[in-house]
């Protein structure tokens, strides 16, 4: 099991969990996170216009899969985030020692 964690532009949320219902997906967390990258959040680009500021707001998904579904939704994530402009976020990913469903005591790959 894995855990990818990907911080992406809040304006791509909607997108993006189409594609992953679309594809499958057993769930998602979205958190409203704030940070920087490479530009140290000093200067960002989107749709051509720059942005100043120390730290930017970005979202913060996390989803559990298994492991031989992590490379269709890291694909999934890039093709629907993707703006080609510094700021577009990264992709992290865990191993995941375990997952139990509380409703039905199902653990690992079951309570995906
Ligand atoms: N090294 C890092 N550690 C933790 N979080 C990071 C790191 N790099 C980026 N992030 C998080 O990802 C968000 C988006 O980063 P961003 O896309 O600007 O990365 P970058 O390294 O600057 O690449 P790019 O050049 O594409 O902008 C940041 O606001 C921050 O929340
Ligand atoms: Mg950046």
């Amino acid at each position: 099991m894995k855990r990818i964690q990907a911080i992406i532009r809040p304006n791509r949320l909607e997108v993006l969990k189409k594609a992953l219902v679309d594809n499958g997906i057993g769930g998602m967390t979205v958190t409203e996170v704030r940070g920087f990258g490479r530009q140290k959040g000093k200067i960002e680009i989107f749709r051509g216009v720059e942005y100043k500021t120390d730290f930017i707001k970005k979202l913060k998904i996390e989803i559990l899969c298994k492991e031989e579904n992590l490379e269709k939704i890291i694909k999934v994530i890039m093709e629907s985030v993707r703006e080609g402009e510094p700021g577009d976020g990264k992709i992290f990913i865990f191993p995941n020692e375990e997952i139990i469903r509380i409703s039905s005591g199902e653990k690992g790959k079951e309570a995906i």
